[in-house]
């Protein structure tokens, strides 16, 4: 008989994810807030979707939805707005989202730092900082202490190696800065955060009862092929950029240390941090060498200026590719560890094309699943449509449509027809 699709266990995860800063409004006390004011970015983030006062409601729609699950992040400078401060009201507002989640059957999948920092953080020179770890460290002991009981799912840092680039070797985010050392000394740092807050985590939780606390990074990988797939110069850089941009970082928290030599040294406290590897993923670039000096060796990125073969793009230019999913879940496989797809979504005026989006990863997920790819859930990005960094609003990502004026939520036809696949965890291969 032919087979005709794949049925996920039963225990997957279903569900969709968000960031504090992209959906909560008014974050006044993070470093984003403050470069938003400078008129670096298309517009700011001002009263977001209003998920502050907003999340019941939110959370009754993802729960119509079918979602048996949700990851959202608990926004730093509102938990400790001054150094060594903790709020109680903020505190208890997130044990509040978090029970509301439980009473709609949403498995909570906490994220503890999602690009943003306070500003009193930023102002000692943020991730730069030798005392980021260990500051960073106390705020998820303090979180944990608070909140620990009722989640099992944490994950400490979304993206390090994206807010490496974006904040300090582009300078498109804040700080802003354009420099290597820099960024190899946040990186190492955040590293060793991780790897704190790790052990915070598991201190805290250790002795609580119930089942084991999970803790993992939400990692953003990207597929990357050759501009001229003849040129080994590109190869060359095509493996660089594997290396560095999708495997680094976990190969570091895994091993305990990292020895890349001339371009990256790390040793830290311990080995296997990691309970789960989450994945964001979203696209393919194309790369082509640049030369074999430092930050040279990774390329460049030629998807829009000479490649014929890509395929659709989303509403800011990044390609649609679904096989890609599979790719990189079967890769990161190897390490062992259960996988969580923790983002994966389409920004697009076209509702049609995002539940193509979505059913199209959901069969390359299933194939990997069903060939053995210990993959325990798969998170949509985004609930609601809402505040894409430096894009502002413009870019559409939602499941629900959000109106910029009055703050109506509206579910789209695409959530109708996930909620279908969620529901029954059955993804036919074409339909
Ligand atoms: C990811 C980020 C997330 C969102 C999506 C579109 O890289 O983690 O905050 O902006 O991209």
């Amino acid at each position: 008989m032919v087979e005709t699709g794949f049925l996920f266990p039963k225990t997957f995860l279903w569900g969709a994810a968000t960031s504090s800063h992209q959906v909560e409004g008014m974050n006044t006390r993070n470093d984003w807030w403050e470069w938003e004011q400078t008129g670096r970015v298309k517009e700011p983030s001002g009263r977001a979707c209003e998920h502050w006062d907003r999340f019941r409601e939110d959370f009754k729609l993802a729960k119509s939805l079918h979602h048996n699950a949700h990851r959202f992040s608990l926004e730093w400078s509102r938990v400790e707005p001054e150094e060594g401060k903790f709020s109680e009201e903020a505190l208890s507002h997130y044990r509040e989202v978090i029970r509301s989640l439980r009473e709609n059957g949403l498995e909570p999948v906490v994220t503890l730092n999602h690009f943003t920092v306070p500003l009193w953080f930023a102002g000692q020179g943020g991730w730069l900082s030798p005392r980021s770890p260990e500051l960073f460290a106390r705020y998820v002991k303090r979180a944990v202490e608070f909140l620990g009981g009722e989640v099992r799912f944490w994950i400490t840092l979304n993206e390090p190696v994206v807010y490496v680039f974006k904040s300090y070797l582009v300078g498109e985010w804040p700080p802003g800065e354009r420099s290597y050392k820099k960024g190899f000394r946040v990186l190492s740092h955040l590293l060793r955060g991780h790897v704190l807050a790790y052990d915070a985590i598991k201190g805290v939780t250790g002795a609580l009862p119930g089942r084991p606390v999970q803790v993992g990074v939400a990692k953003h990988v990207v597929i990357f092929h050759a501009c001229s797939p003849k040129s080994w110069r590109d190869r060359f850089s095509v493996g660089m950029r594997n290396l560095m941009f999708n495997h680094l970082f976990i190969k570091a928290l895994i091993r305990g240390r990292i020895f890349y030599p001339g371009l990256f040294h790390v040793r830290l406290p311990r080995a296997r941090t990691l309970d789960f590897i989450g994945l964001n993923y979203y696209t393919r670039d194309f790369v082509h060498n640049e030369g074999f000096r430092m930050l040279e060796i990774f390329g460049d990125v030629c998807t829009l200026k000479h490649h014929r073969e890509i395929g659709k793009r989303n509403s800011l230019g990044w390609e649609i590719f679904p096989e890609g999913l599979y790719q990189l879940v079967k890769e990161f496989s190897r390490y062992r560890l259960p996988l969580l797809i923790t983002e994966n979504g389409i920004c697009t005026d076209s509702d049609e094309e995002r539940f193509e989006f979505i059913r199209k990863h959901l069969a390359c997920l299933g194939r990997a699943v069903r060939e053995g790819a210990p993959v325990i859930g798969y998170l949509y990005w985004s609930l609601l449509d809402n505040f894409e960094w430096a894009d502002g609003f413009e870019p559409r990502f939602g499941l629900v449509e959000v109106d910029d004026v009055t703050q109506a939520r509206r579910v789209r036809e695409s959530a109708r027809r996930f909620s279908e696949i969620s529901k029954t965890g059955r993804i036919s291969w074409n339909e």
